[in-house]
């Protein structure tokens, strides 16, 4: 075995030539990944015993793309250019031996090779898109050459892993070789090619699948229209399906000019700043600085949840799909039998369990009436309605019923933990878990820490979260946590926007359009306006008093904010405007032109100023934090980085000042935030803290 590099070695087996990668933790393709792979190949072309290359990685997976960290740096070693054309042009067959993900970078490095084979467990794909760029290594130009315009523009604008038997199928992968046996299998093939006299098969040479699209423009246009949703405000995936019209119309070096330009385009651009932001910030969240990674935790192997209403039920279903069995309490049969049927309902909805996943999973869930049947459970979730009287005496009859050492976690969206905790003999072990509405489908997980919670709930907490697939966020005890916190800046303001003359559509619209999926007048009408309102008690004091009492309750009633017609499209309500305009000038107010910029910022900016309370009082560890919780929590797009990577780019100083004129007009309520104030002053950004 020859050291290339600290990273490559190069080894003789039979009459293969092995190039090894081991640059953890995922080979991405640094500058010392390209200089090792630039000499492994001179090495082997150079080696006489080798027939034929292999290149195969150590550790957890193949490359799995170019070194984020590098973008935007001094170009340092070889191009990867350079070591592709250095495979693809080699005079002995070149074959990518592949594990784990070979993902952007890793997959286009794998592309240039001619034969690929890989074991069953691994994964392709081309993600770039997920950081708002395209592959600029040639992948635009090569994968639809080998798997077909149709299966390329999928995989290149949604970024997803395929796994290796349909790569297989698609043509991407050659052969599978035996889990575990890479090396052997992959040297095994590579002297079979030479064996049998095959060719050096480059991939930018094929034509048959671009000849078979060519002149066949409307395979775009279908593509992005039935996408068209998806794909709004984002500017890489278009990016992306023009380099694969290149791929058609244009000679291969062409395209790869087209690539190589949009590329360009899209990384000096702020959507992918963001987004390559967006994807370290969700690796940060998961340090936490007195938590370290070798915290001691608790194994969960049993949970227990109280409640079993949309919440619980949503909640049971993370753990029944990792294979943790799950009791449900509740207090009355009826409603034990209606949540366990909405969980198999769930199931047998969804497109991507089969029906004996269905089952397998359902065998985990039991039902009770008996808290007592919680006993040996290793984590317990409270999930009831929100009142502290009532979390009070759960948590102190689990507090008397839960095996030591057990976690009880309550799912409040907002309610003092500390509080709840104290009703127990054994605070360290309680801590908030609040999942988010379906929480089968939403990504995000606020862990919320309590005074007295200890490091091991925690650590556990963390990493139960990313088993069950979630993004958790270690937040603060505050009033709303971190993410329904700056939710009620933003609430406050949009209902305040319309008692000065904004209509709720307008506030709708400029939200729509700065990228939330719906606007906060939207999502009333389709939460239903009668959540908390009491028919009994409602006098017509405020707007959505009388709009409720007029049975305007939201999509379900037809009328909301909004009027729907029959297939539940809104349209602006002439009747929702008479009800302002005359609930302004009972104010002793006239209604105002607000234009759609002042509707942005004073939707905007109280949600930075309120982040920035959130981390002068500590109740986030870091800035990224609140916009991970924001991005994956509450729908706002990723390529506006989050509401403080947003603060940070428009401007701290503009913000503040901002800030401080909607003081003067307003009032104490839009003081800010000290923090906002020292950050201005110094020129910082919350990034820098
Ligand atoms: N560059 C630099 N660092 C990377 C990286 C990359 N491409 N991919 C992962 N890492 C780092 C992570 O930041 C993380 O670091 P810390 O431990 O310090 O937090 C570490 O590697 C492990 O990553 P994960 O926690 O994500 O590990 P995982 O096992 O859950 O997932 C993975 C592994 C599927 C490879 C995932 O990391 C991933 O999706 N990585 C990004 C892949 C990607 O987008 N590749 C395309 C890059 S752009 C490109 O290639 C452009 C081009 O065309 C040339």
């Amino acid at each position: 075995m020859t050291a290339i590099n600290q990273v490559t070695d190069y080894a003789l087996v039979g009459d293969v030539g092995v190039i090894t990668l081991n640059s953890p933790p995922v080979n991405a393709l640094s500058a010392p990944v390209r200089d090792g792979l630039a000499g492994g190949v001179a090495a082997a072309l150079a080696d006489p015993g080798a027939k034929a290359v292999v290149i195969i990685c150590e550790g957890r997976t193949f490359i799995a793309g170019a070194d984020i960290t590098e973008f935007g740096g001094p170009q340092k070693g070889a191009s990867l250019f350079d070591v592709q054309e250095a495979i693809e042009g080699a005079s002995k067959p070149v074959v990518a031996a592949i594990h784990g993900t070979a993902l952007g970078g890793g997959l286009e490095v794998a592309l240039c090779c001619h034969y690929r084979v890989a074991v069953p467990s691994a994964r392709c794909g081309l993600p770039e898109v997920n950081l708002g760029l395209l592959p600029g290594a040639g992948g635009t130009q090569r994968l639809p050459r080998i798997v077909g315009v149709e299966k390329a523009l999928d995989m290149m604008t949604s970024g997803q892993h395929v796994p290796a038997k349909e790569c297989l199928a698609m043509g991407l992968v050659d052969e599978i070789v035996d889990e575990g046996k890479l090396r052997e299998g992959a040297a095994a093939f590579a002297s079979r090619i030479v064996a049998e006299g095959r060719p050096l098969r480059k991939v930018r040479d094929l034509d048959e699948k671009m000849a078979a699209a060519r002149g066949r423009p409307e395979i775009f246009e279908n593509f992005r229209k039935a996408n068209a949703r998806r794909f709004r405000g984002f500017l890489a995936p278009e990016y992306n399906i023009r380099c694969v019209e290149a791929a058609v119309n244009q000679p291969f070096e062409e395209g790869l000019k087209t690539e190589r330009k949009m590329f360009g385009e899209l990384i000096a651009g702020s959507q992918s700043a963001a987004q390559r932001y967006a994807f370290f910030a969700e690796r940060q969240a998961a340090k936490i600085p007195d938590v370290p990674d070798d915290t001691p935790t608790i194994a969960v192997n049993k949970v227990g949840i109280i409640g079993g209403g949309t919440m619980g039920g949503g909640i049971a279903m993370n753990f029944m799909n990792v294979g943790i069995p799950v009791t449900i309490v509740e207090v009355k049969q009826d409603a034990l039998d209606r949540g366990i049927a909405t969980i198999r309902r769930n199931y047998e909805r969804s497109r991507t369990a089969k029906p004996e996943e269905t089952e397998a999973r359902m065998s985990r869930l039991t039902g009770s009436l008996d808290l007592a049947s919680l006993a040996d459970c290793d984590l317990v979730i409270e999930a009831v309605f929100e009142r502290m009287d009532v979390k009070k005496d759960i948590f102190a009859r689990l507090d008397a019923i839960c095996k030591p050492g057990a976690i009880l976690a309550t799912n409040t969206s907002g309610l003092n933990i500390d509080e709840i905790a104290s009703a127990t003999k054994r605070p360290e072990a309680v801590i908030g878990l609040h999942f988010f509405s379906p929480a089968n489908v939403m990504k995000l997980l606020e862990v919320v820490r309590a005074d007295h919670t200890s490091k091991e709930v925690i650590a556990t907490s963390m990493k139960l979260a990313r088993k069950i697939g979630k993004i958790a966020v270690l937040v603060g005890v505050c009033p709303g946590f971190v993410g329904n916190r700056i939710l009620g800046a933003r609430q406050r303001e949009a209902n305040k926007l319309i008692m000065e003359g904004a209509m709720p559509w307008d506030v709708d619209r400029v939200l729509y359009d700065f990228g939330f999926p719906m606007g906060p007048f939207a999502m009333s009408d389709l939460a239903g306006l009668d959540i908390g309102w009491v028919k009994e008690r409602s006098k017509g004091e405020t707007i959505r008093d009388v709009l409720c009492e007029m049975d305007r309750r939201g999509q379900k009633t037809g009328a909301g904010w909004y009027d729907y017609d029959e297939n539940r499209v809104a349209k602006p309500s002439p009747v929702t405007e008479k009800i302002l305009h005359d609930f302004i000038v009972k104010s002793g107010a006239n209604p105002r032109k607000i234009s759609d910029e002042e509707i942005l910022e004073r939707c905007i900016y109280p949600m930075i100023n309120e982040g920035a309370k959130i981390l002068e009082e500590k109740k986030a560890i870091r800035a990224s934090d609140i916009d991970v919780v924001w991005e994956n929590g509450y729908g706002w797009p990723v390529y506006r980085g989050g509401p403080m990577w947003y603060g940070d780019h428009v401007g701290l100083p503009k913000v503040l000042e901002k800030m401080k004129a909607f003081e003067a007009q307003m009032g104490e309520t839009y003081k800010p935030a000290a923090l906002l104030e020292k950050l201005a002053a110094e020129g910082k950004r919350f990034a820098d803290l």
